[in-house]
């Protein structure tokens, strides 16, 4: 395990990719300061080392990013589709073409490992290139009504001002899976990226600005509070709409603030991802299939599988399958050579993941590989594989956000359905089974947004990301996608 600092090639790279970013808040096309000067620190959280400092955006600050927004919402929604659609595409390829730099980027303020980080940069550019396609697909209707000579016909047009809330564990691809859509719907935006991981916003929208983006249609503020700096905005009427990714709790407060001034929504929140393995499953491709479902990202996403419900006949083995895989991961710094898995976020996350750990075990589950801290610097935690874990136990319930599998088993087709379905959450759920039928009775049942049947990824820019219940609401990426960022009009025509 190297979780020391990175030097030689790989330390000169990141100093050149830091002192090459912007600092400052983009507003109206212009780097400026914030407010009063202030300031706020972004940390590695695999050294605890101080990186870069960004500007700390105060409400008038972002109050100004909406006046520019504002301003560039007529003259953008008149844009030609195809001219919109181009600037997306040329922002895809700078995207592709400034991959290493942009994942050396997000390792080093996020933590994820390099080859993690390039996969990423892959996801989150395939946002421009979809909605680059599907930006000259907006389309109306024309009809007839039914027993009238009246014509009915029905437009879609941008919604308007729209903020952006983004987390930190994909720091590059929730922001152009939300960025893509509203610049090809014609919308403008503000930004606010996660305070933890601002660095990777900052130099996406230099590359914005290369590839043609007019000023003002998307401005930037970076901020240690999104409540304080932002919030003012919620109530005031130019903004149309807001499009947030994290918690459940802080979109539930959202959702309530957003009702004065009735915003259009996009809420993608916690998870909870039951993973089901039947005992007619391929046991090799179930097992690979948790390790990318759980291990993506290390265990810090919303898609991840957060518990494993699996065929009493075939737990054992796969427990002990996974416990092999995940014990073999190496741990380290994201920027080292070889490592497969980086440090959680921060001390908070780390210590949340030891609190459900703790839970588990003292209510008689067992580690059968991990379970603990590593020390040294940084917030790392060993990738973990928990047996036996007893239905009281909080993981079940709770998003863990970490390396750690709890397994459990069950013994009919009806008790997974029910375990898997027993939370308030419903964003993904995975099935591994070798029995086509069931596998989409199974589907059918399950109360989520989206499933992965014998596949342990569905994160996909072609496809509709989101979820049910607690998990939010709103979709995207997919055809979907573009719709969260028009409205439609309906004119009477009088023939
Ligand atoms: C998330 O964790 O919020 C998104 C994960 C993904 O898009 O795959």
């Amino acid at each position: 395990m190297t979780t020391s600092p990175i030097s030689g090639s790989r330390a000169t790279a990141a100093r050149r990719v830091l002192d090459a970013l912007p600092s400052g808040l983009l507003i109206g096309g212009r780097w400026r300061a914030a407010t009063g000067g202030a300031t706020l620190a972004v940390h590695d959280p695999a050294t605890g080392e101080e990186l870069a400092q960004v500007a700390d955006a105060q409400p008038e600050d972002a109050v100004a990013a909406l006046d520019a927004a504002a301003a560039a919402q007529p003259g953008w929604a008149a844009t030609p589709p195809r001219e919109r659609g181009e600037i997306l595409r040329r922002a895809f390829e700078l995207l592709v073409e400034h991959t290493e730099d942009l994942a050396l980027l997000m390792t080093l303020e996020m933590g994820k490992s390099l080859s993690e980080s390039k996969a990423e940069v892959a996801y989150g550019a395939e946002f421009f290139r979809w909605f680059s396609e599907q930006a000259v697909r907006i389309e109306g209707r024309y009809a007839r009504a039914p027993a009238t000579s009246e014509r009915l016909l029905t437009m879609k047009q941008p919604v308007g001002p729209c903020l952006l809330v983004t987390p930190w564990n994909f720091p590059l691809a929730m922001a152009t899976r939300k960025i893509g859509p509203a610049v090809a719907a014609g919308c403008t935006m503000v930004l606010k990226p996660a305070q933890l991981t601002p660095l990777t916003s900052l130099r996406l929208a230099q590359l914005l600005s290369e590839a043609g983006l007019p000023d003002g249609v998307l401005n930037v503020v970076t901020s240690r509070s999104a409540g304080k700096t932002v919030g003012p905005l919620m109530s005031d009427p130019r903004l149309r709409k807001l499009s947030f990714t994290g918690s459940t709790e802080v979109g539930q407060a959202l959702v309530e603030q957003s009702a004065k001034n009735l915003l259009r929504l996009s809420m993608e929140l916690g998870g909870n991802a039951p993973f089901l393995v039947f005992a007619d499953a391929d046991l090799d491709a179930a097992v690979e299939g948790a390790v990318i479902a759980k291990m993506r990202n290390n265990g810090e996403s919303c898609v991840a599988a957060n518990r494993f419900h699996v065929a009493a006949e075939v737990a054992e083995e796969f427990t002990r399958r996974l416990a092999e895989r995940l014990g073999s991961l190496e741990v380290g710094h994201g920027a080292s050579e070889g490592t497969q898995v980086g440090p959680l976020i921060n001390e908070e996350q780390r210590r949340k993941v030891e609190e459900l750990v703790a839970d588990a075990t003292s209510k008689g589950a067992k580690a059968l590989v991990g379970g603990s801290r590593v020390d040294g610097p940084g917030y790392f935690y060993q990738p973990t594989v928990l047996a036996g874990v007893g239905p009281d136990a909080r993981i079940l319930r709770e998003e863990v956000f970490g390396p750690v599998a709890p397994v459990t088993s069950f013994e009919t087709e009806d008790e997974a359905v029910a375990a898997a379905n027993d939370t308030e959450f419903g964003l993904v759920a995975y099935v591994y089974t070798g029995d086509l039928k069931r596998g989409l009775r199974v589907v059918e049942a399950l109360e989520t947004g989206m499933v992965g049947l014998n596949r342990g990824l569905v994160s996909n820019a072609a496809a509709p990301f989101g979820g049910v219940k607690h998990s939010g609401f709103g979709r995207e990426g997919g055809v979907e996608g573009i719709e969260e960022y028009l409205e439609t009009k309906y004119v009477a025509v009088d023939l």
